[in-house]
């Protein structure tokens, strides 16, 4: 559906030449929601600009549903990003304009006859729960009411894409959700692809199936929700999970330790094996005891993906047989190392 092959993006300065993008490769797939994480100046919004040619690669293609939009006549390029919507982190609504004609605007530009730019705005408007808004204006409304103007100011011309650049970074914790809902319920309703782009793993989390992590203009991770969550390879990707899936050792249980070297765990659990006794099978298999110092369980693509922490005592033997079964029963299990 979306796909960068080999893209590089320099920025010409007055001064200096700037590369925003080193190099990108990444597919998206028609019905994902996939999901583009990083740190300020990542290159994150240049990746995103470069699909509806807000920005153009400076080496390499881009291809949207197999077109290289660069190539394309005017009249083609037109009909092309039509079938792209976007909307931003600040809106971008037209404050003197109505709710109403802020929607209606790209079918007012794209010459549709009025009847129709009626029913659809009102339908759109209908979607995002918004009917009773047409006629105020984009200051009369709180920043969640107008992304949902925005949302469907980007869906009026029907496109299969969305692109979302920080589109809830703007906005309270629980606005966020809403809107998050919102986005989920257009992929699955209109199965419109939704590429995203965040500074925040939550985002990630909760609606998307794939991610790409991105590092000063390079991905440096990508894959499905579920690995990039459960595996995460490069440095960058580990903080970023961390701040949604606490998984450390306790400080209060760092603080009391009195054990040179604890042995101390750390398992994750994906799907169907985090409904498994575990830790009974194991104490009665194994000569070992479990402490559980930590233990959480939560929803990733509507799968259960839940993480332990405990420390194991007994025999050394006994305490790497265990180990081992749960290696084997296709459980990801990791020592913890603690330094002092
Ligand atoms: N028009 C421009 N001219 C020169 N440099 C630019 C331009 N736009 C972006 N850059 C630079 O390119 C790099 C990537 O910028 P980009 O906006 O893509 O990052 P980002 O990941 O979206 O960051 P943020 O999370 O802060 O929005 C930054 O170092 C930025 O300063
Ligand atoms: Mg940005």
């Amino acid at each position: 559906m979306i796909e960068f092959q080999d893209v590089k993006k320099v920025y010409e300065t007055k001064k200096q030449a700037f590369e925003a993008l080193k190099g990108i490769n990444l597919t998206v797939e028609k019905g994902d929601i996939f999901g583009v994480v990083g740190y300020s100046g990542a290159g994150k919004s240049t990746l995103i600009r470069l699909v509806n040619l807000l920005e153009q690669p400076s080496e390499g293609t881009v291809l949207v549903g197999g077109k290289d939009l660069t190539s394309l006549k005017p009249k083609e390029l037109r009909a092309e990003k039509k079938k792209i919507g976007m909307i931003f982190q600040h809106f971008n609504l037209l404050n003197s304009k109505t709710v109403f004609d802020n929607v209606a605007m790209p079918l007012v530009l794209s010459g549709t006859p009025s009847n129709e730019i009626k029913q659809r705005v009102e339908e759109l408007l209908e979607f995002v729960g918004l009917s009773n808004k047409a006629k105020n204006y984009p200051d009369q409304l709180s920043g969640g009411q107008k992304q949902r103007i925005g949302i469907a100011r980007a869906l009026a011309t029907n496109p299969s894409i969305l692109l979302c650049d920080e589109a809830t970074s703007a906005l309270d914790p629980q606005t966020t959700n809403a809107v998050l809902q919102l986005l989920k319920k257009i992929n699955k309703e209109y199965n419109i692809t939704i590429l995203l782009i965040t500074h925040e793993m939550s985002v990630i989390k909760e609606i998307c199936n794939k991610v790409a992590v991105m590092e000063a203009g390079k991905v440096v991770e990508q894959g499905s929700v579920l690995d990039v969550f459960s595996k995460p390879q490069t440095d960058t990707a580990k903080n970023f999970v961390r701040t949604v899936i606490h998984d450390e050792v306790p400080e209060s249980f760092l603080k009391n330790n009195e054990k040179d070297a604890p042995v101390i765990w750390k398992i994750n659990f994906v799907g169907s094996t985090s409904g498994k006794p575990l830790l009974s099978t194991i104490a009665k298999k194994y000569e070992v005891h479990l402490n559980v110092l930590s233990a959480n369980i939560s929803e990733i693509q509507e799968t259960p993906f839940g993480n332990l922490i405990i420390e194991v005592t007994g025999d050394k033997r006994e305490i790497d047989e265990t180990f081992q079964y749960i290696k084997d029963q296709g459980i990801l299990v990791q020592e913890v190392v603690i330094n002092d």
